[in-house]
């Protein structure tokens, strides 16, 4: 199942974000890294700094590109030159599957820079699935959509978060990335079960996993990408790979970004989860199982509390 037609039938194992201040660590040790997530819009551009970097990457590394203002749920007319840029971008780095949010962000052409979440209802389903199919048709490649951490919910809804994912992706024929923190942060802020959600999701269309750090405030949790991945969020990530297999994994951390061993490092842990549902026929719940105990002991005892 990990290889499948959402991914372009690729195995890619562990990657990290391809960011900033880790661009001459990577550039003069080049360490191995199974693959780099870009940011596309980082890279949208006719030349400079950046495309100079990029290519560099390009030489040594795999690429895939994540896309943070694509808004499909918006019900915006897709920008023609942004998808000019998009597929040209594309073209360089032969990403194997492109991936962007599901949510909305823009109304009549004035852009919130923020991924907002969808109201539940089945004429957004319509609007979403259809603006997807549209990119995929124009792009070339496999689209996959990510699910996003929310903080608020609309009265409007007429189904749960899980349902509507399932629902979009359906009827545009396209994959999921599956965010198991954002499910985590979601769950807790408008109190629902994040296993009801995993154990709903259609796991053949999960063609990437993102693991990240949360912050846990008094009345909310926020999604701040700014340290290691928290017990309950690797819990999570064992059920995923358990249901979908050894998906390709990616480590998302935006602030408070630490050395690049640090971050490779805790990227690394999920290579133990993945190995284990290498190693074993069905998905390897028990070997899984074992994964997670390993990685989780220590993570508590850093924590201090299980939550
Ligand atoms: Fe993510």
């Amino acid at each position: 199942m990990p290889a499948n037609r959402f991914n372009n039938f690729t195995n890619y194992g562990i990657g990290i974000g391809l960011r900033i201040p880790h661009y001459t660590h990577i550039l003069s040790r080049r360490p191995v890294v199974d693959w780099f997530e870009i940011i596309s819009e980082n890279y949208m551009v006719d030349g400079g700094r950046p495309l100079e970097i990029l290519d560099q990457i390009l030489e040594q590394y795999k690429v895939v590109q994540h896309g943070v203002s694509m808004y499909f749920g918006s019900v915006d007319p897709l920008s023609r030159e942004h998808l000019k840029r998009l597929k040209q971008l594309v073209r360089r780095t032969k990403t194997p599957w492109l991936s962007d949010h599901l949510c909305w962000g823009s109304v009549d052409g004035r852009y919130t820079h923020d991924l907002l979440p969808m109201p539940y209802t089945w004429e957004a389903v319509e609007v979403t699935a259809q603006k997807i199919r549209q990119v995929q048709d124009f792009v070339e490649v496999p689209v996959v959509v990510e699910n996003v951490s929310s903080y608020a919910e609309f009265h409007a809804s007429e189904m749960t978060e899980w349902e509507f994912l399932t629902e979009v992706v359906e009827r545009a024929d396209c994959g999921i990335l599956l965010d198991v923190n954002n499910i985590y942060v979601s769950s807790k802020n408008h109190t629902f079960d994040p296993f009801t959600y995993l154990n709903f999701v259609p796991a053949h269309r999960v063609a990437q996993i993102h693991i990240a750090g949360h912050s846990k405030f008094e009345k909310y949790i926020l999604d701040t990408h700014d340290h290691p991945v928290l017990p309950a969020v690797w819990r999570l990530y064992a059920r995923a790979i358990e249901r979908c297999g050894p998906t390709a994994t990616l480590l998302e951390w935006d602030d408070n970004i630490p050395s690049f061993e640090e971050v490779h490092a805790e990227a690394l842990k999920a290579k133990r989860f993945l190995h284990a549902a290498q190693s074993s026929p069905n998905g390897g719940e028990r070997a899984v199982a074992a994964a997670a105990k390993e990685i989780l002991e220590p993570a508590l005892a850093e924590s201090g509390a299980a939550r």
